[in-house]
Formats: structure tokens, C-alpha cells, sequence
């Protein structure tokens, strides 16, 4: 059973941005399965240095389209910020997890996802109707 699922309630009804989302999920999953399946910390770390990395891959990509597409710009500011945050917190976390003063554990993994799931249900879906209203999609 996955950790996260996909479902059709997280899409923003923008094609690209849902794509990557959906990646952000499988790669929560792969971590999950990772610590669920008590693999080494090395192993662990790796499989968490793809999520830190994509996340940060991801919102650059969201970013420039919102930037693009003239989004309004104090609520770009504040979407920039919420990502900002969240790098902050996974890269605290991460570091952690690397060197070895911390397991990445079901607490984190918690935060983590409930973080990507709020953020794209209330933050992202914002710019969908933005974008959508614009003819984008
Ligand atoms: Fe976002």
C-alpha cells in the first residue's frame, strides 16, 4: 500500500504541474518504503537526497511558470516564501539524516507529507484557477 496516493482531488488542472506532483508522491513513497523496509541509513539518505533535490527542481519549475504567466505578485511572493520554508525545514532534516545524528523516521516522513499535500490543496490550486482563467492548462 502506498504511503501517499494520487488522486484526482491534488490536481491544479495544470498538466505539467500535476506531472511533477505526482513525482513528488512517488518519491514520498519510495523514502517510506525505504525506512518501512529498514534499509540502511546510506540507502535511507539517498533515497531522501532524490526528494530534497526534486523538490527544489519542482518549485524552481512552478515558480518560473507563475512568473511567466504574470501571477499577482504578492500572493508570488508568499507562494515563494512557502516553498522557501519547506526547503529550509527538508534541507535541516536532511543534513541531519546525512550525518547519521538523526533516522529519518515516520515523524518526519509525516510532516513531509502533510506539508506537499496541504501546500498543493490550498497554495497551488490558487495558481490553477489563476491559470486556468488565463487559458492555461
Ligand atoms: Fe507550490
Amino acid at each position: 500500500m502506498a504511503y501517499v496516493v494520487w488522486s484526482k482531488e491534488y490536481s491544479v488542472g495544470i498538466k505539467s504541474m500535476d506531472e511533477q506532483h505526482y513525482k513528488l508522491f512517488e518519491l514520498t513513497n519510495n523514502l517510506y518504503e525505504a525506512i518501512k523496509t529498514g534499509r540502511k541509513n546510506e540507502a535511507v539518505v539517498e533515497t531522501f537526497r532524490g526528494l530534497v533535490e526534486y523538490v527544489q527542481v519542482h518549485f524552481t519549475a512552478e515558480e518560473k511558470l507563475l512568473e511567466k504567466n504574470e501571477f499577482p505578485f504578492n500572493q508570488l511572493l508568499k507562494h515563494k516564501q512557502e516553498h522557501r520554508d519547506l526547503i529550509m525545514e527538508i534541507k535541516v532534516l536532511f543534513e541531519k539524516a546525512k550525518s547519521g545524528s538523526a533516522i529519518v523516521s515516520f515523524e518526519m516522513l509525516n510532516f513531509l507529507r502533510n506539508w506537499i499535500i496541504t501546500h498543493i490543496a490550498e497554495s497551488d490550486k490558487r495558481y490553477g484557477t489563476f491559470l486556468n482563467s488565463k487559458g492555461i492548462s
